[in-house]
């Protein structure tokens, strides 16, 4: 089975790639992780991909004049190293509207609320300012448009009255882990289809796009 070859873009951290990267440690996982960039060179994320064997690239935003130029090297190192499907995790720059063209549904990001609600930074402390009591993340393909486009994957987790935004976020990020490698997974078994706005999962009666954390037991 020909894996599909990966790219990972991130700028920090890096739990998502880490996600990522122990999917792919397994052999029958569809996907193998081939490159990872980071814009900075002091991404935590770096050094899991370097101890998992993973190629790595430092491209730094600042040393180019224009995004235009930012992106056609990304563009370059990315098509260079053979990549089949780009991952954005905690990827902290908007990519312009040539290079997402470029990468048309072969380009997927994570966001951590239930899209379409809660675009843009601080998406938890959004959530918790609304009101929500539902909160959660989405693997979704990337559109010209910030956190837009046709949604793969989604996991909910509940909001709790106690909870400030690290909190939540902790919640969220969970699950996150656990629907990057679901998205790349169903996309690397052929089995994701874009139809206009909507994802269609094939085989999605035994499997779907949807992740559900169940709210604590409460005692009376
Ligand atoms: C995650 O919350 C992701 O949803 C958002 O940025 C954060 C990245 O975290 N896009 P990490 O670098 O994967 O730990």
């Amino acid at each position: 089975m020909a894996r599909l070859k990966t790219g990972v873009l991130i700028s920090g951290s890096g739990t998502n790639l880490q996600a990522l990267l122990d999917a792919a440690a397994d052999p029958a996982y569809p996907a193998e992780i081939v490159l990872v960039i980071s814009n900075r060179a002091d991404a935590k994320g770096l050094a899991r991909a370097e101890a998992a064997g993973v190629e790595t690239a430092v491209i730094e935003h600042g040393g180019f004049a224009h995004r235009a130029s930012f992106d056609a090297a990304l563009d370059e190192h990315l098509r260079r190293a053979g990549c089949e499907l780009v991952c954005l995790a905690g990827f902290m720059r908007i990519l312009t509207e040539g290079f997402v063209a470029g990468w048309t549904d072969r380009l997927i990001n994570i966001h951590p609320s239930l899209l379409p609600s809660f675009r843009g930074l601080e998406a938890q402390a959004q959530a918790l300012a609304a009101g929500v009591r539902i909160a959660g993340c989405t693997v979704h393909f990337v559109r010209p448009e910030t956190d837009a486009g046709p949604i793969i994957v989604q996991g909910a987790v509940p909001v709790l009255d106690g909870d400030d935004a690290d909190s939540l976020s902790r919640r969220i990020l969970g699950v996150e882990h656990r629907i990057y490698p679901l998205a790349v997974r169903l996309i690397g078994e052929g089995r994701v289809r874009v139809e206009g706005e909507r994802v269609r999962i094939r085989g999605a009666n035994s499997e779907s796009g949807a992740v559900l954390i169940s709210p604590p037991e409460t005692t009376s």
